[in-house]
């Protein structure tokens, strides 16, 4: 199977695990990235069936509302249902490395609001250790050359993704050549660089489930 037919797999799987779920005032968090859409463009076919949506980028709330999925603001909504995203990289833990589409802060927030979180991944975002898909870090623009000489310091090698501002006006810098040992450790010493906004590593909020596509068909897996 290619990459987008394992991404279609695990995009219907998504479906079928939330769908027995909803209710008509549901509403569901709905990250960011090809995966992620794919499961928007079928979660048009059941709008009916639940209230709406947050999304974690301007990009995903443009696709939501093409298809009539109605988008709220976080802090107008209670509880949110499902969080259901992609992943650059993801371990047996199901912690995972996001941030590729540069939309982390947001994907991250709503993953924190969420029941449960449903993690969509073609067999390639899997790994023995996270560290290989160069790790994103969203940091305030003035503090962007004291946080590159921080990480620096933790054996990173940050360059800055030029010409990408992100939704919330801030600015990336990718961590090159580092493997990451203990992604909870690091998660949380990343949070503690002033001037950091978020770091991609989602370890002390990983994904409670894994729809992973593989040529065998869609694993599910849980931590
Ligand atoms: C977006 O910022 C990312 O976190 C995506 O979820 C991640 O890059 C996966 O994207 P694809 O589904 O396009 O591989």
């Amino acid at each position: 199977m290619t990459q987008d037919e394992l991404k279609d797999a695990v995009a219907a799987a998504a479906i079928d695990e939330v769908r027995p779920c909803l209710e008509r005032d549901s509403v569901l968090g709905i990250g960011t990235g090809s995966t992620a859409n794919r499961f928007i463009d079928r979660l048009a076919l059941l709008r009916d069936d639940f209230r709406g949506a947050v999304a974690s980028s301007e990009a995903s709330a443009e696709r939501l509302r093409g298809h009539g999925i109605e988008v709220f603001e976080l802090n107008s909504v209670g509880t949110v249902l499902f969080y259901i995203d992609g992943a650059d990289e993801v371990n047996a833990h199901l912690h995972l490395i996001k941030g590729g589409g540069g939309a982390l802060t947001r994907e991250k927030i709503v993953a924190a609001c969420a029941e449960r979180f449903i993690c969509i991944a073609d067999a390639s975002k899997r790994v023995e250790r996270l560290g290989e898909f160069p790790l994103p870090v969203e940091v305030i623009p003035m503090a962007r050359s004291y946080v590159a000489r921080e990480l620096v310091r933790l054996g990173a090698d940050p360059v800055y993704r030029e010409g990408v501002i992100t939704d919330n006006g801030n600015q990336i810098l990718d961590c090159y050549d580092f493997p990451i040992d203990d992604p909870l450790a690091m998660e949380a010493r990343l949070n503690g660089i002033v001037g950091v906004v978020t770091n991609g590593l989602f370890a002390a909020r990983g994904a409670d489930v894994l729809l992973l596509g593989t040529d065998r068909g869609v694993e599910r897996i849980t931590p």
